[in-house]
Parts: C-alpha cells; sequence; structure tokens
C-alpha cells in the first residue's frame, strides 16, 4: 500500500469526503465550473499548487507564467491535476519603500491559502530576491510535499564588447556619468543593457545566493538554479519538476524531511563557496526558524567562515549566469566541495529522493576560471564572522570583500593586526547621511568609523538595503575609498563593501547603536569578532534613559507597516513575524 492510500489525499477531505456529502458538494461544484472533471478532482490524482509569483509586476519572475505551463504538462503526464495559486507579488526593484516588507507578507498569504484550499503538494515559483524565502517560509510552515522551481537568470549582460551585471553596471555608469563619459541617455542605454532577458539578476546578489541556496537546501532538482530563463532546459526542467512534485505527494517527502539541521549546514557552506549575499543568513535563519529548525549566526561563523570561494561571478569577481550554468552551476560547486572533503553532509536527502552525494559527487567544475576547483580558490576563507560587543548583539561581516587598501588602512597594523579604533560619526537613516556626508565640518577622516542606525526592520521598515556608505568625497579624491561601516540595516548583495550589517537588535528596538554618539570612541576586533563604543557604563545608563519609548521610529505609511513593526523580530533571527513562527506543519494537525 503506497503512502498515498494509506495517509489519504488531503484534498480528497474537500472533494470526497463520505462524512459530509453536502460539504463534498459543494466544494466539488465550484471547481468544476471552469471545465475540471469529477475525475481529475476526486479518483485520487494529487491536486498539485503551483504557488504563481510571475506576473506583470514582478518582471524577474514573469517568465514563470510560461514555465508554468511546462509545469503543468509534468504534473498531468505523472497523474496529477493543477490548481495555480496566485501569490502576493513582491519585485524586488519596483515596491516603494522596499520588498523586503513584503516577504512577510507573502509568506503570510501563502500560508493561509496552502492550509485552507484543498493542495497536496506546491511548487514553489521562486526566483526575484524575496519570493524565495518567503515560499520556502511557506511550505515550511505547512509542510506538505513541496519543490523550488527557479525562473533562472537573464542572459548575460553585454555592453560594449563586456559582460553588464544586474545592479553592477549601475555603480559603473554613475562614474562614467560623473567624468562625462556618457550622458544620460547613455547612462539608460547602460543600465539596460544589464537586462537583457526575462529572469531574474545574473550577479551573485540576493537572487542569485538565495536560488542557489534553494538547491543547496535539497529543495530543487540538481541543476535546476542556475539554468537561464530562456534557454530550452529551463522548460524541460519545469516539467520534470511537475512530474516530480507529483511523486513526492505519493512518498509524502515534506519540507521536514528535507530541510533539516543537516541541510542548512550545507547551504552554509555552500554560500560561503559561491560568495552569497549578506541577506543569506536572514533569510535561511528566518526559514529554519519556521521549520524549528536551531540556526544562528554563530553557525554561520563557525560553519563558513573557512570555506573557501570557488565561483568568480561578478561584483567579487568577472562573470555572470550564463557562465555560471556553462560551467556547472550548483551541482559543479557541490561536487568540488565533495571531492575535497569540505560538504559537511553528503549524505542530506534532496527532492529528488537522492542524496546530495548521489546527484552532485561526480560533477565538477567544466571551466576552471568560472568555478574553481577546491584547491585553487578566489580566495581561502570566504564565509562570514558574527560579530558582538555593546553596538549589538549580533552583526555580520564579509570578510571576502575587504579591499587591500582596506587591509593595509585598518588590519595591518604591528601592534593591533585586525583590530583597530576610530571616532564614531553617526547617522540616522540614508537621508541623513546623504544630508551630510560631504559637510567638511563633520571632520570625517581615515580614522572615523561611519555608523547607520534607524535602518533595521522596525526603523526603516522592513530594512532596507541602505547602509552603503561611501568617504565623503574630499576623502575619494584622496584616493581613500572605504571607511569602516557599521550599521542596523542590510546591504546590496550586489555591492561589494566590507561592511558591518544587520545589526541587532536594532536602534529602534533599543539597541546599544541607540546609544552611541558622533565623537564616541569605537573599537572593532576581529580577532575577538568584537565592536564596542568605549563609553562607561554609567554614561550609557543616562543616555538610555533620556531615549523616548520608539526611537529611530517613523510614523507608518500603510497598515502592513504598522502590523509587521508591531511583531518583527531582529535581522539576526530571520526578520520573521512572533506571532507567526509558533506555528509549525499545519498540515499534520486538524483541518
Ligand atoms: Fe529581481 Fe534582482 S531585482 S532578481
Ligand atoms: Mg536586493
Amino acid at each position: 500500500m503506497s503512502n498515498e492510500t494509506k495517509r489519504g489525499l488531503r484534498s480528497q477531505q474537500w472533494f470526497n469526503n463520505p462524512d459530509n456529502q453536502e460539504m463534498t458538494a459543494l466544494y466539488l461544484e465550484r471547481y468544476l465550473n471552469y471545465g475540471l472533471t469529477r475525475e481529475e478532482l476526486q479518483s485520487g490524482k494529487p491536486i498539485i499548487g503551483i504557488a504563481q509569483t510571475g506576473s506583470d509586476l514582478s518582471p524577474c519572475n514573469r517568465h514563470h507564467i510560461e514555465l508554468s505551463k511546462r509545469v503543468r504538462d509534468g504534473v498531468i503526464a505523472a497523474g496529477g491535476t493543477v490548481i495555480e495559486i496566485p501569490v502576493h507579488p513582491i519585485q524586488e526593484t519596483g515596491k516603494r519603500p522596499t520588498a523586503s516588507l513584503d516577504r512577510n507578507l507573502a509568506y503570510l498569504s501563502l500560508v493561509e491559502t496552502l492550509y485552507g484550499y484543498p493542495i497536496d503538494g506546491v511548487v514553489l515559483n521562486i526566483g526575484c530576491d524575496k519570493t524565495t524565502p518567503a515560499l520556502l517560509m511557506a511550505a515550511a510552515t505547512v509542510n506538505i510535499p513541496a519543490i523550488a522551481l527557479s525562473v533562472g537568470p537573464m542572459l548575460n549582460g553585454w555592453f560594449k564588447g563586456e559582460r553588464a551585471g544586474s545592479g553592477t553596471v549601475i555603480w559603473k555608469a554613475r562614474e562614467m556619468l560623473a567624468t562625462g563619459e556618457i550622458d544620460d541617455e547613455g547612462f539608460m542605454e547602460l543600465a539596460a543593457s544589464s537586462a537583457p532577458s526575462v529572469g531574474y539578476c545574473n550577479t551573485m546578489g540576493t537572487a542569485t545566493t538565495m536560488n542557489s541556496l534553494a538547491e543547496a537546501l535539497g529543495m530543487q532538482l540538481p541543476g535546476s538554479a542556475a539554468i537561464p530563463a530562456p534557454y530550452r532546459e529551463r522548460g524541460q526542467i519545469s516539467y520534470e519538476t511537475g512530474k516530480r512534485i507529483v511523486e513526492m505527494v505519493r512518498e509524502d517527502l515534506k519540507p521536514t524531511d528535507i530541510m533539516t539541521r543537516e541541510a542548512f549546514e550545507n547551504a552554509i557552506v555552500i554560500n560561503s563557496a559561491i560568495g552569497g549575499s549578506t541577506n543569506a543568513p536572514i533569510h535561511l535563519n528566518g526559514v529554519a526558524r519556521h521549520l524549528g529548525v536551531e540556526l544562528t549566526n554563530d553557525d554561520w561563523q563557525a560553519l563558513g567562515h573557512e570555506i573557501p570561494l570557488l565561483v568568480n561571478l561578478q561584483p567579487a569577481g568577472k562573470y555572470l549566469g550564463e557562465d555560471f550554468h556553462r560551467a556547472g552551476g550548483v551541482p559543479a560547486v557541490i561536487g568540488e566541495l565533495i571531492a575535497a572533503g569540505l560538504l559537511p553532509h553528503p549524505d542530506a536527502i534532496t527532492a529528488n529522493g537522492r542524496t546530495m552525494a548521489e546527484n552532485c559527487a561526480a560533477r565538477r567544475t567544466e571551466n576552471d576560471d568560472v568555478i574553481r576547483p577546491a584547491d585553487a580558490p578566489l580566495m581561502p576563507a570566504a564565509g562570514f564572522i558574527n560579530l558582538s560587543g555593546n553596538l549589538f548583539d549580533s552583526a555580520i561581516m564579509k570578510t571576502s570583500v575587504i579591499s587591500e587598501e582596506f587591509r593595509q588602512r585598518y588590519l595591518s597594523n604591528p601592534d593591533s593586526p585586525n583590530a583597530w579604533e576610530g571616532r564614531a560619526i553617526v547617522f540616522d537613516g540614508p537621508e541623513d547621511f546623504h544630508a551630510r556626508i560631504d559637510d567638511e565640518s563633520l571632520g570625517v577622516d581615515e580614522n572615523c568609523i561611519l555608523i547607520m542606525r534607524g535602518a533595521g526592520p522596525i526603523g526603516y521598515p522592513g530594512a532596507a538595503e541602505v547602509v552603503n556608505m561611501r568617504p565623503p568625497a574630499y576623502l575619494l579624491k584622496k584616493g581613500i575609498h572605504a571607511l569602516p561601516c557599521v550599521g542596523d540595516g542590510r546591504q546590496s548583495g550586489t555591492s561589494g563593501s566590507p561592511s558591518i550589517l544587520n545589526a541587532s537588535p536594532e536602534a529602534a528596538a533599543g539597541g546599544g547603536l541607540a546609544l552611541v554618539q558622533t565623537g564616541d570612541r569605537i573599537r572593532i576586533d576581529l580577532n575577538t569578532c568584537t565592536a564596542n563604543m568605549l563609553v562607561d557604563e554609567a554614561e550609557l545608563e543616562a543616555r538610555r534613559a533620556k531615549l523616548g519609548e520608539r526611537p529611530f521610529t517613523p510614523e507608518s505609511q500603510t497598515p502592513w507597516q504598522e502590523i509587521f513593526r508591531e511583531s518583527v523580530r531582529p535581522l539576526s533571527e530571520g526578520m520573521t513575524l512572533e506571532g507567526a513562527d509558533k506555528y509549525k506543519r499545519l498540515a499534520q494537525g486538524p483541518l
């Protein structure tokens, strides 16, 4: 007897419930009204939801509208029935004030949908930055069989014979505009050259990171993350994904079976090897919390910091998404890590029912400049470190993007290697930073540490990617390109600065950053992973007494912003909602 027969399909509680014929008829008749048949709904065919994140509002994921046709073919070929599920849109580059506010909203609505409707298994249409964690979180909470399908990256962008990568090209275009190399029209042309087709960002930003990590967790078919959106293989793997989810329902293979603690440990290691974004710990810690898997920023440092960087993609490296796919994509990275003995759990199970090792151990890089073998990496230790002190309990630093200039200036003092002190220059949010950074009376020099507060999940609702602080223009002209920066917000995955980010708790929640003042001495020590303001305890208490009830928290603009702020957890804990993350494995409980 198959699991399906033993367990009974949950959709049959709606469509074929002998204890309540009246409700069965009511549920059934409306789903017949557009042409589905009783045979499709009542004969034990798994009903597969396609969580549709593609729409005109979401250009990165829009190609899912096409791909879903192939998913549907696959589901039907394997004996299932499809019901497409509209998901609240999240477009990283279109939503104001920030798309990250919508991650938890899309999550909540998809949980309600998957729980409350007759769905036996679900295909998660992932792609643009926040769509991936939102859908993985929902699948984790409801815990019905689920498989993710990336929309795939855009084709490589090109401009005058050079690769033009998403996000990264904008920084270059700004410089060219400033020097008069291009005009406004040229700026637009250069920016658009980086987006030549449907698909997600072609650089190693948050999208490539999170799609790769969905595969690293075992939630996609092997090789699925990196296939460019317009390639024929993208349609083909969509068909395979559709077939596979039907089998997963029959096998009752659920998110809790795949996304185990071991799977997250693998994902942390793979994130270092691909040079993944500082947004990854936020999202993976969030997914883990919804599963009841313990995962903290300490794990990211302990497991990830020493892992070498293998993937040579912009912004840190040279290449783009098409190159990554042609070099073997995520399976080649995993194969190289397994060969070097660096993947902690090669026996972790994946969505196709096989282990990581069975899927990837024989895979190797097919272009060793794009994906390096582990014995010839781009960098030896590419993971994050997790700092703490009286400024915050936890903040992430991506040491792999520390430039030689930065290393020489701050980390090479023979008396205190990897540690330095500086004078704090404090900004209350990005607007304050932009208004004052070039003001010479601030006295910013190379012995300063720039601090931005009021940029966390509560202070700048959703924690927009605004902690990108450059030195003042007069220092740039002197050849100083980066100052040490600390912030309680996030930074774009396409940016390459070694800031100390995601500081938690944030100033708006009363974290240490709320107390720091311009002129305070700050000591950062990468040996002990600490960051402290050298201010005595009595003075800090006096400052705390003067804080208002809701410091650094401007008025909400929408109802959701207000609700979000009431119950959001810090970035270090995944920015999940306190009221939501206590609910687990909903589908296993009574309906
Ligand atoms: Fe959508 Fe980058 S903006 S993937
Ligand atoms: Mg982003």
